[in-house]
């Protein structure tokens, strides 16, 4: 069994760990189907939430009591915690690494679980920070489209909505980037365009992409449509920006009507409007089939870290 310590951001996993990940989530598949397992038998996981969070927090909790092990979590820390006195984030961490075997933490900054993972001990999973990275949403996106698709390699993904604060297409591009003859294409509106560090990036690894406009053009072309929330908490008092660009790209039964057969759309979710809820019906609506396996994915790398 591959061993893994933090996972920080995406950019670490290389392909070979990527597919002990994911052979490991299908072995955790039929792990959830056989009523679990005790392997993470006296293991502590805590989970520290300064952000909101329905699915990575509540997978993260179920994966491991799935394993055997038990979790120990603040949610709202921010409120909820010691923060409220003032406490730092290395102090708090320092603390909570005395009661618990692995950390996850969803913070408001980015940068955040690297500062984490230096005063820790123990390993530290970034479920999110700020408009960093969400490297195991990454993961589960990647595990999702090849088990829609059938191949990582010579996709065309259209990453849509606000690709200039969602960590979820920053994690993913760097993930995307490590396969063969993948085409990415960026439609955001002017706001939210995705950002120069990921561009460079792109290009230093000879990765193809292209700043698109129309939504229906590209979804002619895609293997996957990836839908993002325009991220109202990131814009502060610019609520004339985030109107402007909240209900600008929209799934809808137009853009599947330009999808090919074997395509699917993807959201990390939530969901506020930005995919009419006709669409679900759709058997190409892969959005819940992905954060189900959210689950599988997060089972494997608690697995791989503790056991
Ligand atoms: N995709 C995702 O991170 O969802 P939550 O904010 O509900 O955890």
């Amino acid at each position: 069994m591959d061993r893994l310590y933090h996972v920080l951001e995406a950019q670490q996993f290389d392909l070979d760990l990527i597919e002990a990940i994911f052979s490991t989530a299908q072995e955790m598949e039929q792990v959830v189907q056989h009523y679990g397992s005790n392997i993470l038998n006296r293991r502590v996981m805590a989970t520290l939430f300064y952000e909101p969070s329905t699915r990575t927090r509540l997978s993260f909790e179920s994966a491991m009591t799935r394993l055997g092990g038990a979790v120990i979590t603040t949610e709202s820390a921010q409120e909820f915690s010691s923060a409220a006195k003032g406490e730092t984030l290395e102090d708090t961490i320092r603390v909570v690494a005395g009661y618990s075997d692995v950390i996850v933490l969803r913070h408001y900054e980015s940068g955040a679980s690297n500062r984490a993972a230096a005063v820790a001990g123990i390993p530290v999973i970034n479920a999110g920070d700020g408009a960093g990275q969400h490297p195991t949403q990454a993961l589960l996106d990647l595990f999702t489209i090849q088990r829609e698709i059938g191949r990582l390699k010579k996709i065309n993904i259209a990453l849509v909505g606000d690709l200039a604060n969602g960590r979820t297409v920053r994690s993913l591009c760097y993930l995307l980037a490590k396969y063969e003859d993948v085409k990415m294409y960026f439609v955001a509106p002017e706001t939210v365009r995705m950002k120069d560090d990921i561009k460079e990036y792109l290009q230093r690894h000879q990765v193809s992409f292209e700043e698109v406009d129309d939504l229906h053009e590209v979804a002619r072309q895609a293997d996957v449509v990836y839908q993002t929330r325009i991220q109202k908490e990131r814009f502060g008092d610019r609520t004339g920006e985030y109107e402007q660009a909240r209900g600008k790209y929209i799934v809808d039964r137009s853009v599947m009507d330009c999808m090919q057969e074997h395509a699917v759309v993807m959201h990390p979710l939530p969901r506020v409007d930005e995919i009419d809820p006709e669409v679900d019906a759709d058997p190409r609506a892969a959005y819940f089939r992905q954060a189900h396996n959210g689950l599988y994915v997060r089972m494997a790398l608690l697995r791989m870290i503790l056991a």
